[in-house]
């Protein structure tokens, strides 16, 4: 793992031109939210990877003609330590219960998701933690799921060495 300054808005722009072809074969909208001067302090190629696993989890968990939205703010309880990014759906939603299970190995539904490993979010979660940052999900039952991971803020690392 390299850490390196990864600036939010070009890691949106590369993950916007890759991911939108895989959302349009589904008429589903993925809006990158413009985000200014936020940099993360991550692995670039992992940063990738988790974000393209949330977004085609939403892609395949949300009918057609559905919305993700991607996001990305300074975390305001980590007092500006943490950028957190956000990846929401209005798809199928999960209950409680599944919810709890999401984050383990090979846990996965089955109905409309033959080919899936159930790897995705647990291999997320490594990478996410593995930089020191956190991984959850909220979500409701028919309504839809929001996503959400930290990663250090560079600035604020430069700024507290400096
Ligand atoms: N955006 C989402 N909406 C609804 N369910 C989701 C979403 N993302 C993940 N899940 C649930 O979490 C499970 C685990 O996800 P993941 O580890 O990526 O495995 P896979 O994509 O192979 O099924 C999925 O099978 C699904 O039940
Ligand atoms: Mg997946």
């Amino acid at each position: 793992m390299t850490l390196l300054p990864c600036p939010v808005d070009s890691l949106f722009d590369d993950a916007d031109a890759l991911l939108t072809p895989i959302a349009e074969a589904k008429q589903i909208a993925l809006c990158f939210t413009p985000v200014e001067g936020l940099v993360a302090h991550a692995d670039q190629k992992r940063l990738y990877q988790v974000i393209a696993n949330l977004v085609v989890n939403a892609v395949k968990f949300t009918p057609e003609g559905g919305r993700v939205d991607v996001a990305a703010e300074l975390d305001s309880q980590s007092s500006g330590r943490l950028v957190r990014f956000s990846v929401t759906d209005n798809g199928a939603g999960m209950s409680e219960d599944h919810l709890s299970h999401i984050f383990e190995r090979y846990w996965r539904v089955r109905e409309a998701n033959p080919k899936g490993t159930g790897l995705g979010l647990y291999i997320a979660r490594g990478v996410v933690e593995a930089h020191g940052g956190t991984i959850w999900a909220e979500s409701e039952l028919g309504r839809g799921t929001t996503m959400y991971f930290t990663l250090p803020h560079a600035d604020s690392l430069i700024n507290a060495q400096g």
